[in-house]
């Protein structure tokens, strides 16, 4: 993120913390890069689990970027950006009917399969609806990736139809009526860092195309190698190898493309290309010493950055924090960062030095663009959704407004308990 200081501090002044804070031109750029480093014939497709602002997909769709969406929301959220049926697939192990109806009603590019018996209910749907619906097999490999510190594939998990039950039973899967399959779709792993990790996950998933294709005799017209290129967080890591990433791909993907030219293959992205594109701006509001540590208590935490605060991880580690208050020069002290939650594990910078944080600094988590408030729990104590703001040719665009108590509020609904008698002091 390139953003100069100044610019985040008038940003969230104009519109208040906690605030995601984007910079469109980095995020133009992460696509690029990984655009440039694979050949033209192969689609990336960003998953909007990462990040769904609508802003920052019709971006990233002005740059050429087809979508991969998991719910109804997303499916809405990808064509209100410019996202049209034919670059738009959509998975996930629990599509309700309503759902899979609205896909098949477009005529999206894939349905990812999940299971059998969804095959199975999508066939029903598109024969009542008249019409073909486009299908993907998910397959969840005897394989699964190196490095990735999250497993989808290679193991038990409730995503895709494992490999040998899938072989086995392909040719019933290309019978099945009012059903066209594409190819096959394989997501293994998430954060990886080594290209030569996702090159070899890509073979396996090449072969096993191959390996369908021959046994059955048939054309298949897609292949989702998946992706699951990743961000280095902590001290110690290393940015994936763009120019190893590319050495290795290119080859591989053009020795495919040589052999299946008619082929769409399909890569997903959402961490590589938005995770150092956002940064989350907090504000302290309070300073304490307690037990022998100094605490700087600010307005968002897990709440809206639960990667962060380290949930779900065993071993807690600090994103990079910065107090864009203070100025560089100033001398630091060790803190801990909480956030507003009343719970002892919403911190969010452990033992981290910073520059001397006075009350209402402002501090940068940086490298959040990824999982940020979409998957974090925005409604503990009722706090909601934060703001979020986009930074793109030396313009401030608020891109999602922070909720307001009435937002939340309004969502519930009060009962009128007339046959109770309510106890009044
Ligand atoms: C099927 C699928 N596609 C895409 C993604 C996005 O992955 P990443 O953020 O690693 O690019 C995920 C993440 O879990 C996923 O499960």
């Amino acid at each position: 993120m390139k953003i100069n200081t100044s610019d985040i501090l008038s940003a969230v002044n104009q519109y208040g913390t906690p605030a995601y804070i984007y910079d469109g031109e980095q995020l133009v750029s992460n696509y690029k890069n990984l655009k440039n480093a694979l050949p033209n014939f192969v689609d990336v497709f960003y998953a909007l689990k990462v990040n769904p602002n609508v802003s920052l997909v019709k971006l990233l769709r002005s740059q050429g970027a087809c979508t991969e969406v998991c719910s109804i929301t997303e499916l809405e959220i990808a064509l209100k950006a410019g996202s049209t049926p034919e670059d738009i697939i959509y998975l996930g192990p629990c599509k309700k009917d309503y759902e899979l109806k609205r896909a098949i009603e477009l005529g999206i590019y894939a349905i990812v399969i999940e299971s059998e018996t969804e095959l199975e209910r999508v066939s029903s749907f598109a024969n009542n609806a008249g019409v073909t619906a486009n299908v993907a097999i998910r397959i969840n490999p005897d394989f699964s990736a190196e490095g990735s510190p999250w497993k989808m594939g290679g193991r038990p998990t409730h995503f895709g139809i494992e490999e040998k039950q899938a072989i086995q039973n392909f040719g019933s899967y290309l019978a099945t009526p009012n059903i066209h399959v594409q190819g096959i779709h394989v997501y293994n792993g998430t954060n990886i860092l080594e290209a030569q990790s996702v090159f070899e996950n890509t073979s396996y998933i090449l072969n096993l195309y191959d390996q369908i294709s021959q046994k059955y005799h048939y054309h298949f017209t897609m292949v989702d190698v998946g992706g699951g290129m990743g961000v280095p967080y902590f001290q110690n890591q290393e940015p994936l190898d763009i120019t190893m990433f590319k050495e290795l791909m290119v080859p591989l993907f053009t020795s495919f493309h040589d052999k299946y030219p008619d082929t769409r293959i399909i890569m997903e992205s959402g961490r590589f290309i938005i995770g150092t594109a956002g940064a989350m701006a907090v504000q302290v509001n309070n300073l304490k010493s307690n037990h022998g540590k100094l605490f700087a208590v600010t307005d968002g935490g897990t709440n809206c950055h639960s990667a962060a605060a380290g949930s779900g991880r065993v071993v807690k580690r600090n994103f990079p924090i910065q107090n864009i208050s203070a100025g560089s020069d100033t001398a630091k002290k060790m803190y801990q960062v909480s956030g507003p939650l009343c719970s002892p594990d919403d911190i969010i910078g452990r033992n981290i030095e910073l520059n001397e944080i006075h009350l209402d600094d402002i501090l940068l988590v940086k490298l959040s663009g990824a999982y940020g408030p979409t998957s974090s729990p925005v409604l503990f104590h009722s706090h909601g959704y934060p703001a979020e703001i986009l930074l793109y040719q030396d313009e401030s665009f608020l891109i999602r407004e922070k909720d307001t108590s009435m937002d939340i509020i309004n969502k519930q609904i009060e009962v009128d308990f007339k046959h109770t008698k309510l106890i009044t002091n």
